[in-house]
């Protein structure tokens, strides 16, 4: 047995008999639920994070992502399963390193890969022989092997494949989805060389119910993430332009898709709405097209897409005008109740959210704009904070010219809405079952 394999053995080993440590770095939507379920596993883990906060808030059991239960957060902890730091010295004791840090984009749009730079370089100071790094962050094709690998191999002085391991595993979960957690979603697994991939599907078959799909290289999983992502932006591009088409025929685009839907084979559907929200969907197709440039291609239908999902909040403006003027009203001095800026159903988190935009766009055009929602105290944008409401009043209904729902969570009265409303915009067919329809507008 020659020592790439000693080392191979020995991680995998510890991965089946649970005594490899288990480092995730990067404690958000995605690493704090990862981190309990290989806690729960019965994996020593240890989080790692820049926000003090969050750090603290884990060593003192207490949870502060929707997806994750509270009591199993603080059992954890209690037990010595789960711990976290600010502090990377400690990534000398882990044996499997998963990073799951920010992958935003700049004020240009363009991939801002800065998070998973820094996460690697400090990584590569303390890794130690035989463990493997894992990146869950999506990403363009090509980071794991033409960033990660050199900066670990530098700064660690080891051998990627012979001393340590390194794969790209993309992260699926979907927040606020009661059916597929990450325990039960199935998972990609793509490594430097096959052993790599061995190892990381190793440990996730060891801690997930859901299936762990391997393939043959980390480009391989970088891409498919990116292509489920945007599918999703592209199909949701073609429901906003189906609503506009619809808006302008007097058809109902809701009724439409419904009806599209009874099709068992070949439609899925997908739903208009104010834009698109969330640290996902807008923002991974521009890492594809970023590094699809540098091959001489240019991305056609994600661009065109993001031309029609980036127009939804202005449009939404529009046709609030439109109603407004029904009623002799102008933007400007109108009075607007927003529904809803958490970018979906049923969570608090309101990045890259449209209603936000939506809102914006209506206070340039002299609009004054008051919010509700049950997730989102308030929130910050551009450097400034807005507070909500503090509760869905026949007042506050009563006092807007005009309300407009942005987001359809499910804990809000929407019969209640209709009755005490001069008039709605429905954007996310909300009030679907909502019978007196007459102060009703569908987007
Ligand atoms: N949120 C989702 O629904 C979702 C779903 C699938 C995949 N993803 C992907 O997963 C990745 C993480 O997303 P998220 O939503 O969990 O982000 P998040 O902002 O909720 O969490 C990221 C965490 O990383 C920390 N961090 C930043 N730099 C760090 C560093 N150098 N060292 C240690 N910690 C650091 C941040 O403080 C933050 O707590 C992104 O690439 C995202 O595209 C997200």
């Amino acid at each position: 047995m020659n020592n790439s394999n000693t080392t191979k053995e020995t991680l995998l080993k510890k991965i089946k008999n649970k005594t490899a440590i288990v480092a995730v770095i990067g404690l958000g939507y995605v690493g704090l639920p990862l981190a309990v379920e290989k806690a729960k596993a019965g994996y020593k883990t240890i989080g790692f994070d820049i926000q003090d906060k969050r750090v603290n808030m884990v060593n003192e059991g207490k949870n502060y992502i929707g997806d994750v239960v509270d009591e199993e957060l603080d059992d954890l902890v209690k037990k010595g399963l789960l711990s976290a730091t600010t502090d990377y010295s400690i990534v000398k004791e882990a044996d499997f390193i998963a990073i799951c840090v920010p992958t935003p984009l700049d004020e240009y749009k363009q991939p801002d890969i800065s998070y998973v730079k820094n996460s690697t370089i400090e990584i590569s100071k303390h890794l130690k022989k035989g463990a493997i790094v894992v990146l869950e962050s999506t990403t363009y094709p090509g980071t794991t092997e033409e960033l990660l690998l050199p900066i670990l191999e530098q700064g660690s002085g080891l051998k990627c494949g012979q001393d340590f391991y390194l794969a790209f595993s993309p992260e699926r979960v979907d927040p606020g989805n009661l059916i597929y957690k990450t325990k039960n979603t199935p998972k990609v697994v793509g490594g430097v060389g096959k052993d790599a991939t061995e190892i990381a599907a190793a440990m996730y078959r060891n801690i997930l119910q859901g299936e762990v799909f391997e393939v043959s290289s980390p480009k391989v999983a970088e891409m498919e993430k990116l292509l489920e992502n945007t599918y999703r932006n592209i199909n949701i591009g073609l429901a906003n332009e189906m609503a506009i088409i619809c808006n302008k025929m007097g058809i109902n685009v809701w009724e439409v898709i419904e009806a599209a839907k009874t099709k068992p084979y070949g439609f899925q559907a997908f739903y208009p709405g104010p834009g698109l929200g969330g640290h996902c969907i807008p923002l991974d197709p521009y890492y594809l097209s970023w590094k699809a440039r540098e091959y001489d291609y240019h991305t056609q239908l994600i661009e065109t897409s993001g031309i029609i999902n980036d127009s939804m909040p202005q449009y939404v403006v529009e046709r609030s005008s439109k109603i407004l003027n029904k009623f002799k009203k102008a933007l400007n001095g109108s009075k607007i109740l927003i529904l809803g800026v958490a970018y979906k159903q049923d969570i608090d988190d309101y990045r890259e959210s449209p209603a936000i935009k939506v809102i914006e766009n209506f206070e340039k055009e002299g609009s004054i704009v008051d919010y509700y929602d049950p997730y989102v105290d308030e929130y910050k944008y551009k450097g400034k904070t807005k507070k909500g409401i503090k509760g869905l009043t026949k007042e506050a209904l009563k006092n807007a010219d005009l309300v407009v729902i942005t987001t359809s969570h499910t804990k809000v009265d929407y019969e209640f809405v209709q009755a005490n409303s001069i008039y709605i915009f429905d954007t996310k067919n909300a009030m679907k079952n909502v019978e007196n329809r007459n102060n009703i507008e569908l987007l």
